[in-house]
């Protein structure tokens, strides 16, 4: 049994993982999240109270308080999900991606490494490879070429784990991983903003001509794929993980629009992102072959349970979306 620190515990994919770990597996959890707009406890009020978890609110660059928080809970293990994550946010304004994303993982990294932590598993993105043509995957060997403030603020951090290996001798490795849905996602990413706009017939914006490709994958096939790279990934390595399901975001919207019995004259094409990466897709070979993963929820039935879940919990995604949420939204989509 090992104590796994798991930073950004309380959002999307950081909840389905401390959830699936305290259900599948008897490691201790100290969950750590600074609760931003996109933190929420209630994502795991199910497990509250659960005897190997822990929550703990902190800032991940707030170096002395990490150092306190490592030299209290003395992690074995450290698997780093906190960081801003929303592309459209970062064109807004990227500084808080850069001070959460770029210094927080420093500070982690610096405290791991004060604390002897054994692993550290850095959960990155599919976006730091850039985009891609009409054809082609990711490979593990693509050049970073972000090119999003998002992507770049990942890539750097990516960087300075790669660099811990190198320069430290640390024992990390980095998880990349294509676009994820499912339950608890915040309603800004593009399926569940049109699940709920579906719902309540209000308007579903497209950007640009909608032909933009993404490789979708079940929330807990990425998550399936964090834990065996934490248990079994070799030191200084990435593997990636991706849903061998490319969709168009036309398609993905028209079969939410079916599902949510609701039709097409919702959609409305708006004003298109600027730097709006066109196609990504990932080749994840190394994982299947090295970790024995492979990704379980093909996209239809993960896309039908989603719905589902969303439907069923609307006071959820009610709540996230007030407030300070109203106001993004506002910004975001007004001038479009
Ligand atoms: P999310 O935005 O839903 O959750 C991020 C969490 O980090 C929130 O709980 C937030 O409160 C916390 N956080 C933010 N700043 C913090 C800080 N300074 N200190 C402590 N906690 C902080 O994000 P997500 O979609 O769950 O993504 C989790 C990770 O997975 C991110 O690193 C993201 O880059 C990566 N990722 C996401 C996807 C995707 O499709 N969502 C795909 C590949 C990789
Ligand atoms: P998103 O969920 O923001 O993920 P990412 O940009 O990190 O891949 O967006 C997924 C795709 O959907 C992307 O091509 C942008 C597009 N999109 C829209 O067309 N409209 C929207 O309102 C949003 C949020 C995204």
């Amino acid at each position: 049994m090992s104590k796994i620190l798991v930073t950004g515990g309380a959002g999307f994919i950081g909840s389905n993982f401390v959830r699936m770990m305290l259900t599948e597996t008897d490691h201790e959890i100290l969950n750590l999240d600074l609760l931003t707009y996109a933190g929420n406890l209630e994502n795991l009020s199910d497990v509250e109270g659960h005897a190997n978890y822990t929550f703990v609110k902190g800032d991940i660059i707030d170096a002395p308080a990490m150092a306190e928080l490592f030299g209290q809970h003395k992690p074995d293990i450290v698997v780093h999900f906190a960081a801003e994550s929303h592309v459209d946010r970062s064109v807004l304004d990227a500084t808080a991606f850069v001070q959460t994303n770029v210094i927080g993982t420093q500070v982690l990294l610096d405290k791991s490494r004060h604390h002897n932590v054994k692993r550290f598993v850095h959960v990155s993105t599919d976006e730091v490879y850039g985009s891609l043509g009409a054809s082609g995957l990711f490979t593990e060997e693509t050049p970073l070429q972000s090119n999003s403030p998002y992507s770049a603020s990942k890539a750097g951090s990516d960087l300075l784990v790669r660099a811990a290996v190198h320069t430290h001798g640390m024992d990390c490795v980095i998880t990349r991983c294509s676009n994820n849905y499912g339950p608890y996602q915040f309603p800004e990413k593009l399926i569940p903003l049109m699940i709920a706009n579906a719902h309540e017939d209000k308007s579903l914006p497209i950007y640009g001509d909608g032909k933009n490709v993404r490789d979708w994958i079940h929330v807990i096939d990425h998550c399936r794929g964090i834990k065996r790279a934490m248990e079994d990934g070799v030191k200084g390595e990435v593997y990636n993980f991706g849903g061998d399901a490319e969709r168009d975001n036309m398609f993905v919207v028209t079969e939410i629009l079916k599902l949510v019995g609701k039709g097409e004259d919702l959609i409305t094409f708006v004003k298109d992102r600027p730097g709006h990466d066109r196609r990504y897709a990932m080749d994840s070979s190394k994982a299947r072959a090295q970790l024995g993963w492979t990704p379980t929820c093909t996209f239809e039935d993960g896309l039908k349970q989603t719905v589902d879940w969303y439907l069923k919990n609307k006071s959820w995604w009610e709540r996230v979306r007030s407030g300070a949420y109203q106001e993004y939204y506002e910004k975001q989509y007004s001038s479009r």
